[in-house]
C-alpha cells in the first residue's frame, strides 16, 4: 500500500500526505511510549510507504518527540513537511510564563523547538490549545512575524473554538498577513463533535483539517475488550476513550462486526470511515496516525486497501450519530422540510414570529 498525497487546504499550495505520522508516542518522557530504536522503525516504514507529513509538539514526551523527529528527518530535511506546536512547553516545570498563546511564549517556544528539531524552520506551526486569553490579533501577528523571519512557513490552530478560528482567519485576510492554512481537532467515530462547527467552518473557509486520535486512543481497535493492556493503563486513562456509554459500546460492536464482514481489523474500519468523510469536503482532511510500534503502523496502513460499501459507511455513521444541539437541530429540521431559498425564508420567519 502507498500513502498518497494531496493539497492540505485551499489556503496554500502546500502538499501533504493523505495520512500524517503523529509522534506523540515518540519518547518515554511521559513514562509510556516508544524508545528511539522503535521510533526509527516506525518513521522509516512510514517514509517507505510514501508518507512525508510529520506531526509533533514541544510538549510531547516532554520534548523527546521533537528530539527524535529532529534526528529522523536530518538526512532529508526538505523532503518532509514538519509540523510542530507551542502552548504548553517542553519543560513541564509549571512556569506560567512558559505556557499559553502569548507572543512571549510563542517566540521562546519556536526557538526551543528549532533547537530540539535541529532545523532552521518549521513548515507548519500550530498554536496547540487556546488559552482563552490571548487576543487572536496577537497570535496572528506573531505567526506573521515568524513567517517573515523564515522560522515558520505556515500556521494553524489546534483545539480552538470555531469562532476564534474564523476571527483569526478574517484578521489575517484583512491585514494581508500570512493566512491560517489549517485546523487540528480530535475526530473519530466516537468523537464527532467537530462536525457541529469546526468542520463546516474549515470547509467553507478553505482551511485544511488534520484530525487526531483516529482510533480514539486505541479504543476502536477493540483491544481492551480482549483484556489487552495499553495506553489506557500506561498513560493512566489520558488521551484514550473507554466504553463508558451505551453509544460507545454500540459503535465498537458495529466496527467489529463490519471488520469481520470486510475481512479486516476494527482499526482499519475506523480509519477507512475517516478517509471516506473527506469525500464530501472541498478542503483537505488528513488523519494523524499515532502508532507506538512498527507492527501497529503496518497493521494500520492496511486501511488504505479497505473499501467499505456504502451500506457499511451508513451503518457506522448512523450508530455514531450524536446530538448536535441548538441551533444545528433547528437548522437541520428547517432544511429538511424546505430545501429551496424562499421556502426556508418563509419557514424561518414563521419560527421567529411564532
Ligand atoms: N493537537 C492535539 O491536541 C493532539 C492530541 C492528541 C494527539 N495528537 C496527534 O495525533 C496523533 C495521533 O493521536 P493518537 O495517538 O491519540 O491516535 P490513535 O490512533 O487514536 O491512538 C494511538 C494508540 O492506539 C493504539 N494503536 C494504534 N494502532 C494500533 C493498531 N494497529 N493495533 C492496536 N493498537 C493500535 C496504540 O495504543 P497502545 O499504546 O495501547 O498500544 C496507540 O498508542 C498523535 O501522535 C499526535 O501527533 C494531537
Amino acid at each position: 500500500m502507498t500513502i498518497g498525497n494531496q493539497v492540505l487546504s485551499r489556503k496554500s499550495g502546500l502538499r501533504v500526505s493523505q495520512l500524517a505520522l503523529g509522534t506523540g508516542n515518540f519518547g518515554t518522557g511521559w513514562g509510556y511510549g516508544s524508545d528511539f530504536a522503535e521510533a526509527r522503525k516506525i518513521f522509516d516504514r512510514y517514509a517507505e510507504a510514501g508518507g512525508f507529513f510529520i506531526d509533533t509538539a514541544d510538549t510531547y514526551q516532554v520534548g523527546q518527540s521533537e528530539e527524535f523527529v529532529g534526528q529522523l528527518i536530518a538526512n532529508d530535511r526538505d523532503h518532509f513537511v514538519l509540523s510542530s506546536k507551542y502552548t504548553m512547553g517542553a519543560e513541564n516545570d509549571g512556569s506560567i510564563s512558559k505556557s499559553g498563546n502569548s507572543r512571549k511564549n510563542m517566540v521562546r517556544s519556536v526557538e526551543a523547538s528549532l533547537k530540539r528539531l535541529k532545523t532552521d524552520h518549521i513548515d507548519l506551526y500550530w498554536a496547540h490549545f487556546t488559552d482563552e486569553t490571548t487576543p487572536m490579533e496577537e497570535i496572528m501577528r506573531g505567526f506573521e512575524d515568524l513567517v517573515q523571519a523564515g522560522k515558520i512557513h505556515y500556521a494553524g490552530l489546534s483545539n480552538f473554538p470555531a469562532w476564534r478560528i474564523a476571527r483569526a482567519d478574517m484578521i489575517g485576510e484583512l491585514r494581508g498577513w500570512s493566512p491560517l492554512v489549517a485546523i487540528q481537532t480530535e475526530y473519530n467515530l466516537v468523537e464527532r463533535s467537530a462536525e457541529r462547527d469546526l468542520i463546516p467552518m474549515a470547509d467553507a473557509l478553505g482551511l485544511g483539517i488534520t484530525t487526531w486520535s483516529p482510533l480514539a486512543g486505541g479504543m476502536l481497535t477493540g483491544k481492551y475488550r480482549n483484556n489487552e493492556q495499553g495506553r489506557l493503563q500506561g498513560l493512566g486513562g489520558i488521551l484514550v476513550h473507554s466504553e463508558q456509554s451505551g453509544r460507545k459500546t454500540a459503535i465498537l460492536d458495529t466496527v467489529i462486526s463490519i471488520a469481520t464482514e470486510a475481512d479486516t481489523t476494527p482499526a482499519n474500519v475506523a480509519i477507512a470511515w475517516l478517509l471516506d468523510q473527506s469525500r464530501n469536503l472541498s478542503t483537505g482532511m488528513v488523519p494523524i496516525l499515532g502508532p507506538r510500534t512498527l507492527s501497529q503502523l503496518d497493521a494500520t496502513l492496511g486501511a488504505l486497501d479497505v473499501h467499505l460499501t456504502q451500506d457499511q459507511i451508513d451503518r457506522l455513521t448512523s450508530v455514531s450519530a450524536f446530538e448536535r444541539g441548538t441551533p444545528h437541530d433547528q437548522i437541520q429540521s428547517l432544511g429538511a422540510q424546505a430545501r429551496g431559498g424562499d421556502k426556508i425564508i418563509r419557514r424561518a420567519s414563521f419560527v421567529t414570529t411564532a
